[in-house]
């Protein structure tokens, strides 16, 4: 007799449940680097020399094994793929999701007061509609930063400079604040969710700590990120 444990046509790498384990994997891998960038950004508060020798000193990590900026170029291409593999599974299962419901989203958020018939829920707003404003946010920001291709305050080739002249403008500060509030939320919902994927929700004292944690790390990462904006706003940098 032959058994049939999936369906023919899904491979088991896009199975519903290997995508939300690389959804996790991947978020996490995000999560890491949003630690170690928002560490290194509160070096601006150390003065011009220490950051901008920061931004230096990323380009020569691994020398003289790897050419110049070739860890940097590493790390770029680790970020890339957690990217790719984040916004695949999470536009597969999202779709994934749609047609299992006729379009309507799952039973947990029916409401007779919504107009689709089924709440938009807070956790779908969130992840999905904070991670496009994280995506439009992102391109905008390597344009600032990284491309220098806008320069709002005034260009320089001192990274410092960049970020000083940048903060100085209220509608710059609004715009990251209100990404960075996009990332809150997104990280605050991701991390717990992410977490559950992997197993860890085991137990309702359990579901607590999860909870704890991922609130704590999601406002550790936007308060951390908000300080050097307000802190040059306010005039406390330079
Ligand atoms: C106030 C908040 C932030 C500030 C002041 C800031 C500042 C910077 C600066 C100065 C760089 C250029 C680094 C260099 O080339 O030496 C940079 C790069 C970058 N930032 Fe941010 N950042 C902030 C928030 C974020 C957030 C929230 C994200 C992600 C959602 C992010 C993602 C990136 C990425 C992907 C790069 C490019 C790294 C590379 O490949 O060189 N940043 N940021």
């Amino acid at each position: 007799m032959r058994t049939v444990t999936s369906s023919p046509r899904t491979p088991v790498w896009r199975s519903t449940v290997v995508l939300k384990v690389a959804m996790a994997i991947s978020g996490l891998v995000l999560v890491g680097f949003l630690l170690a960038h928002m560490y290194g950004n509160l070096k601006v508060f150390a003065g011009q020399e220490a950051f901008d020798e920061y931004a230096h000193h990323l380009r020569e990590l691994g020398e003289p094994m790897l050419p110049y900026a070739g860890a940097l170029w590493l790390i770029r291409i680790g970020l890339l793929a957690a990217i790719g593999v984040h916004i695949f599974s999470a536009v597969t299962l999202w779709r994934r999701a749609r047609a299992a419901t006729g379009g309507k989203g799952g039973s947990r958020y029916a409401s007779t007061q919504a107009k689709r018939g089924s709440q938009r829920g807070y956790a779908s707003f969130t992840m999905r509609w904070g991670g496009v404003v994280i995506i439009l946010f992102t391109v905008y920001h390597l344009m600032h930063f990284t491309w220098n291709n806008v320069a709002p305050g005034g260009a320089s080739d001192s990274p410092y400079e960049r970020v000083v002249n940048g903060f100085e403008i209220w509608w710059v500060v609004l715009s990251y604040t209100v990404a960075l509030l996009a990332v809150g939320f997104h990280l605050r919902h991701g991390i717990w969710a992410g977490l559950a994927s992997l197993g860890a929700n085991t137990s309702q004292r359990r579901r607590r700590q999860l909870n704890l944690l991922a609130t704590v790390v999601a406002v550790v990462i936007t308060v951390g990120f908000l300080l050097p904006p307000f802190g040059i706003f306010f005039g406390l940098v330079g």
